[in-house]
C-alpha cells in the first residue's frame, strides 16, 4: 500500500474518557510528519454524510483532560447496512481521505473492517470503557471508569456499614463483566455478579449473606454488571428471602464522563501516535492494542476473530478474598 498523507479520525459507539488524548495525538503526530488530518463528527454517521472538516495542531489544545470527545460520536444504524459503508467509502475519496483512524470498541472495529473490505485502509483504536475487545489487554476509558465506580463504592460501604445493610452497586456492562469484577476486586464486595457467569441465588447471594453475618460481617456490598439482572427485582429477593434490609445505587453514565487518568491519557497518546505512523507508512487494515504491557498491532480480521477472554481467576481471586 503506498504512503498516506491525507487521513480522517473519528470516534465511534459508546464516548470514553481518553478518547481526547487519542484524537490529540492522532491529530499531532499527522501534523508533526506533514500530513493532512480531517476530523469526523459523530462517528460512521458523520463519514456517511460528509461531516468532515480539516484539524489544525491547535483544534486538539486544551482538550486532553477532559472527558467525552471533541468529535462526538453515534451508534450508526445505516453504517450496518452495505450501502452505507459504500456511501462511506465514496465520501472518504470525495474528501481525499486515504486512510482513516476509527477509535471505539469492537462495534466500530467491525465498522472498520467493512471500510477496509470495500477498499479504505482503516486502523482501530480500542476505546471503551467496556475493556473487553478480545485481541487487546487494555482499551482507553477503562481506567478512568473502574476508579469513578471504586470512588462511589467506598463512598457507599461506609453508610452499608453504619446500618449494616446490604448495598447493590450497579455498574456499566451490558455485555461485559469487567468493570464489575475490577472494581468487586479493588472495593472488597462479598458479591459480584457478571454477565459471563450464569447467577445461582442460593449459591452466590443468600448463602455467602448467611456465612458473612456468622462471621460478624456488618454490611454485604453486591457488585452487579449492568446485563445481569433487574436490581430492583434482586434488591426485593433479597429482602424477602433473606431478611437484610437492601439498597441499590445504580451508577450509570457517571462512569463514562470525567476527566482521563494517567494510564489513560498515556495509552490514548501512544496509540493515537502509533496509528498515523501504520498509515504514515502504508500499513492499513490494522487493530492496535496492548499486549504484554506493550503497544502491538494486528491484522483487523483476525484481531475480531479472537475469543473473548473470561477473567476466571479475577472472579475466583473475588470470592476468597470476601470471606
Ligand atoms: O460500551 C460501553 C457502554 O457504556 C456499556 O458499558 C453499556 O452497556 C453501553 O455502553 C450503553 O450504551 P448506550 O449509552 O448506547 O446505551
Amino acid at each position: 500500500m503506498p504512503r498516506i498523507n491525507t487521513l480522517g479520525v473519528l470516534t465511534s459507539g459508546g464516548d470514553a474518557p481518553g478518547m481526547n488524548a487519542a484524537i490529540r495525538a492522532v491529530v499531532r503526530t499527522a501534523k508533526y510528519y506533514d500530513m493532512k488530518v480531517m476530523g469526523i463528527r459523530k462517528g460512521f454517521e458523520g463519514l456517511i454524510h460528509g461531516d468532515i472538516f480539516e484539524m489544525s495542531a491547535r483544534d486538539v489544545s486544551d482538550i486532553m483532560h477532559r472527558g467525552g470527545t471533541i468529535l462526538q460520536t453515534a451508534r450508526s444504524t445505516e453504517f450496518k447496512q452495505i450501502e452505507g459503508v459504500r456511501r462511506a467509502v465514496s465520501t472518504s475519496k470525495y474528501f481525499g481521505i486515504e486512510g482513516i483512524v476509527v477509535i471505539g470498541g469492537d462495534g466500530s472495529f467491525r465498522g472498520a473492517r467493512d471500510l477496509c473490505t470495500e477498499g479504505l485502509p482503516a486502523v482501530g483504536i480500542p476505546g471503551t470503557i467496556d475493556n473487553d475487545i478480545s485481541c487487546t489487554e487494555y482499551s482507553i476509558g477503562f481506567d478512568t471508569a473502574i476508579n469513578t465506580a471504586k470512588e462511589a463504592v467506598d463512598k457507599i460501604r461506609d453508610t452499608a456499614t453504619s446500618h449494616e445493610r446490604c448495598n447493590i452497586i450497579k455498574v456499566m456492562g451490558r455485555a461485559s463483566g469487567n468493570i464489575a469484577i475490577n472494581v468487586g476486586i479493588a472495593t472488597g464486595a462479598e458479591a459480584v455478579l457478571i454477565p459471563e457467569k450464569e447467577i445461582d441465588f442460593t449459591r452466590d447471594i443468600a448463602e455467602p449473606i448467611s456465612l458473612g453475618k456468622k462471621r460478624n460481617k456488618k454490611h454485604f456490598i453486591i457488585i452487579l454488571a449492568e446485563g445481569v439482572a433487574d436490581s430492583g427485582d434482586l434488591e426485593k429477593r433479597i429482602e424477602a428471602e433473606v431478611g437484610l434490609e437492601t439498597r441499590t445505587t445504580i451508577l450509570g453514565y457517571v462512569q463514562r464522563g470525567g476527566s482521563p487518568t494517567v494510564v489513560d491519557r498515556v495509552f490514548a497518546s501512544q496509540m493515537g501516535s502509533y496509528a498515523v505512523e501504520l498509515l504514515r507508512d502504508g500499513i492499513g487494515n490494522r487493530i492496535i492494542g496492548v499486549k504484554g504491557g506493550r503497544i502491538y498491532d494486528i491484522d483487523i480480521y483476525e484481531g475480531l476473530d479472537m475469543p473473548k477472554i473470561i477473567r476466571d481467576d479475577l472472579i475466583e481471586l473475588s470470592k476468597i478474598l470476601s470471606i
